[in-house]
């Protein structure tokens, strides 16, 4: 076999059991290769019948994670190590991280409150269809008057729709400030110049959305501004209505989070968990802070973070020699 011209930071990798490593290398310039002699130098180590219940291994691809844990296996059996660290290597986990987070959802979800079985629940559609149907009222998460107002601009549909397409990235419902108050005067103050720049058009259809934004119409449309894109004048509208769109803004994503609360406790009423879900709740769990996570704070946590080791193929059009190493 060639030897490679950095075998010695490999070695470093391989051997080095108390240090993280981040591992940047090209496909097939012997990834695998290290981590399955950084398991081995585990299994040689006196303390590996400890360790290797905790390890973890994580690919990109379950296919990836078979072959990582065959060429692991194959190699701890040519070493002819004694049986209970062949057990103990049994129990180390090989996968990708969502089936490392199901893991820890399926083992301590309850900490969480989570239901058993859970069940990966991968296109939604039918799902989210029936759980809109029931959705009745959404804006609860605001009091009645800021429901009110944003309901004035935007439809409930539309706001399901931003929940729905928003996913899990805004499940915590923001602070609302106060919508703030409208003063349109010095677009009023603005002078046309012979009704050739629009500007008094624009200033007409702002009085009439006035009007109706005073009195009880339940939905505004909003008011088009005519003048040219560039025009000064549409600067300044758009800078006189920036704070309202910005509460809209807010107000609507308080209502997305409330409503991807829901869905995803309705996903849980029914035991399922999309890919994301597995991510989230693993990280809530890990977050978790009441008294009950102490027993798994440890050693389960430990072995999350320390033992965790992933290989990265990203760099792909580089060539061979590049297997470098970086360590903190
Ligand atoms: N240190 C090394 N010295 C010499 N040859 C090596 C070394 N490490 C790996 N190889 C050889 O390089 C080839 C690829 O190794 P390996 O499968 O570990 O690479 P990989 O980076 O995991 O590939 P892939 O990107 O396809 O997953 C194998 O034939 C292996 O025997
Ligand atoms: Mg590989």
């Amino acid at each position: 076999m060639v030897k490679p011209r950095d075998e010695r930071v490999r070695a470093r990798f391989a051997s080095e059991l108390d240090r993280n490593f981040s591992v940047v290398a090209s496909a097939g310039s012997g990834k695998t290769t290290a981590i399955t002699q950084r398991v081995l130098s585990i299994a040689r180590s006196p303390n590996a019948v400890k360790i290797l219940p905790r390890l973890v291994v994580v690919t990109f691809t379950n296919r990836a994670a078979d072959e990582m844990q065959q060429r692991t296996r194959q190699a701890l059996l040519q070493e002819h190590l004694q049986q209970e660290v062949q057990t103990a290597f049994n129990r180390a986990f090989f996968g990708t991280i969502h089936s490392f987070c199901m893991k820890l959802l399926t083992d301590f979800g309850h900490y969480l409150g989570l239901p058993a079985p859970l069940e990966l629940v991968e296109g939604d559609d039918d799902l989210w269809q029936e759980f809109a149907q029931n959705q009745t009222r959404i804006g609860r998460s605001l009091g009645g008057k800021d429901r009110a107002m944003l309901l004035r601009f935007v439809q409930a549909r539309d706001l399901m729709e931003l929940a729905r397409r928003a996913r899990s990235a805004v499940l915590q419902v923001p602070g609302l400030s106060p919508c703030p108050p409208l003063d349109f005067a010095e677009i009023y103050q603005q002078i046309d110049q012979a009704g050739r720049d629009n500007i008094a058009k624009s200033q007409a259809e702002l009085r009439e959305w006035e009007r109706r934004f005073a009195g009880d119409w339940e939905y505004l449309r909003w008011p088009v501004c005519f003048t040219a894109a560039n025009a000064k004048f549409t600067q300044l509208w758009q800078e006189q209505f920036a704070p309202l769109r910005q509460w809209i803004c807010e107000a609507a994503t308080c209502v997305a989070a409330e409503v991807q609360r829901d869905y995803l406790d309705f996903r849980l009423d029914h035991g399922l968990v999309t890919y994301g879900d597995q991510i989230a709740l693993a990280q809530e769990l890990l977050q978790h802070s009441g008294k009950s996570y102490c027993n798994i704070r440890s050693p389960r946590r430990e072995f999350a973070k320390k033992a965790f080791v992933s290989y990265s193929t990203r760099h792909r059009t580089l060539s061979r020699c590049n297997f470098r190493c970086c360590w903190k």
